[in-house]
């Protein structure tokens, strides 16, 4: 029945999949880089017609190499809670605040204030945090009222490219949960919400579950892309719940971990549970009906990368994993907290800063890249301790992104869990998840659990090394005591 094509609008970069819509099977792959801007420190932005150039890239590489011109469908995704304002002919104004953007602390007391803790939790089923779009919508609000006062559409990142494939001003359940303008219990805006923050309800596009046509690509865009006008292009997910469904994480049990720029512990749920602090995200899931719990750490594969652009640029992420791999578990004493752009899961702590802790002459750039990602790995099993006393089931944890591509840190991940770790066989992830959601909505599978089941296989295990098992207890000890006594100290940095 022709193939699917999945675009997911990452952070350092936009990936397309195209699929066969027979089999799940990936037929070809295109990908385009675009930069992120980091002004001032904790913060981060990035120009939302980059997102639209690396997609048309990435898509026309993707169609290119499958030789394809019959796609029956479009799914996205996408990072999520960045802000894209838009004026009345659906043009970008300013550059997008994205969700590792730290500069909104005055904004969530604003909002927690305006609101109530308890009843903002009611309300969203989470917290005001500096990642989500609320606290930054304010900001701009504040600072560059002229810029406010133009725009006539809020958009998530993904839901910009839509708007540039099809015409169309929508969204989706999952993307839409980060926003903090979301009924994520009741899957619709929160008019309660929006009316306590003086925001004026047209700024919202519409809203879809995940594998619902949400418009149609235009005739223009068929023409530059090479493909047949009028295909549906469904509502896709925010890049976790959609990476999720490329996963195959559509049923309680199992729990992932996802190595992107940033790092997540995602976990399935019927309901919408909470953790009564808010360390976790509750959010609507991809699965129509369903929802999902996770944990967020800033700075993952955000964290490697800065240490490959800082001390080893050119070298590939191979050769990192390999050296770090030439030193002991535990580093010989050498922690890394990973905290480069503040942290989330379990701190919610945005003036939280990266540390090298116990750094001696005898410690080598072997040393330093293996603390860093074990520094990742002891911030993902923070994430992996709060959902498990939240009750939340644990039957296997399956690894994706690109820090689940490396053997090594998919072992470093076993050991530190003490769980086996798992991965699929095809080629994970949200542009994956995005593909079978759009194969739903052109009827290839009936629901997304059936595209999943036909489609998803686990193809390697890793069991716990017993091992470095003493040096990863001693060294997460001493990670978890650092940020505890530096947390007075990050409030005095300037
Ligand atoms: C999830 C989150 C990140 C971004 C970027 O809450 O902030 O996963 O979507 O990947």
């Amino acid at each position: 029945m022709g193939q699917l094509l999945g675009i997911d609008i990452g952070t350092t970069g936009a990936r397309a999949l195209v699929v066969d819509a027979a089999d799940g099977r990936v037929v070809a792959e295109g990908t385009s880089e675009y930069p992120l801007h980091t002004p001032r420190p904790l913060w981060a932005e990035q120009d939302a017609d980059d997102w639209w150039r690396g997609a048309v890239t990435a898509v026309k590489a993707a169609l290119a190499k499958a030789g394809t011109k019959d796609i029956v469908a479009v799914g996205l995704s996408g990072q999520m809670h960045g802000v894209v304002l838009v004026d009345g002919a659906g043009r970008p104004i300013g550059r997008s605040l994205l969700w590792c953007d730290g500069r909104t602390e005055e904004e969530c007391a604003e909002i927690t204030s305006r609101v109530g803790a308890d009843r903002l939790l009611e309300l969203t089923a989470n917290p005001a945090l500096t990642g989500f779009s609320a606290p930054k919508l304010l900001w701009v609000r504040r600072h560059a009222p002229a810029e406010f006062e133009r725009a006539k559409k809020f958009l998530l990142p993904k839901d910009y490219v839509r708007l540039r494939l099809t015409g169309e001003y929508a969204s989706e359940v999952s993307d839409a949960s980060g926003t903090l303008l979301f009924d994520v219990v009741n899957r619709r805006w929160s008019d309660a919400m929006t009316s306590a923050l003086d925001l004026d309800r047209s700024l919202l596009p519409e809203v879809h579950e995940s594998p619902v046509v949400s418009g149609r690509v235009t005739k223009a865009v068929a023409a530059e892309l090479g493909i047949a006008a009028g295909i549906p292009v469904v509502g896709g997910g925010g890049d976790q719940a959609a990476g999720a469904v490329g996963t195959g994480l559509v049923r309680a049990g199992v729990v992932s971990s996802v190595i992107g720029s940033s790092g997540v512990v995602f976990a399935h749920a019927e309901t919408p549970a909470r953790d009564p602090k808010g360390r976790v995200h509750t959010f609507c899931h991809a699965v129509p009906g369903a929802w999902h719990v996770m944990g967020v750490t800033q700075g993952a594969g955000l964290s490697l990368r800065w240490f490959r652009d800082q001390f080893a640029p050119g070298e590939s992420y191979e050769a990192l994993t390999a050296l770090a791999a030439t030193a002991p578990a535990g580093c010989a004493g050498l922690t890394f907290l990973p905290y480069l752009m503040g942290e989330r899961t379990p701190h919610l702590d945005p003036k939280a800063r990266g540390v090298w802790f116990g750094l001696t002459a005898a410690h080598t750039r072997a040393h330093l890249v293996r603390s860093v990602l074990e520094g990742v790995t002891y911030s993902l099993r923070d994430c992996l301790d709060i959902l498990t006393a939240m009750g939340v089931p644990v039957s296997e944890v399956r690894a994706s992104g690109g820090g689940g591509k490396s053997p090594f840190w998919r072992q470093m991940q076993a050991d530190v869990f003490g769980r086996d770790v798992a991965t699929i066989g095809v080629a994970e992830g949200p542009a994956y998840g995005a593909a079978l959601l759009a194969g739903v909505g052109a009827g290839a599978w009936s629901s997304v659990p059936e595209a999943c089941d036909a489609v998803i296989h686990v193809a390697d295990r890793l069991a716990p090394d017993p091992t470095p098992r003493a040096a990863y207890v001693r060294g997460r000890a001493l990670y978890r005591k650092l940020y505890e006594r530096l947390a007075p100290l990050y409030k005095e940095v300037v």
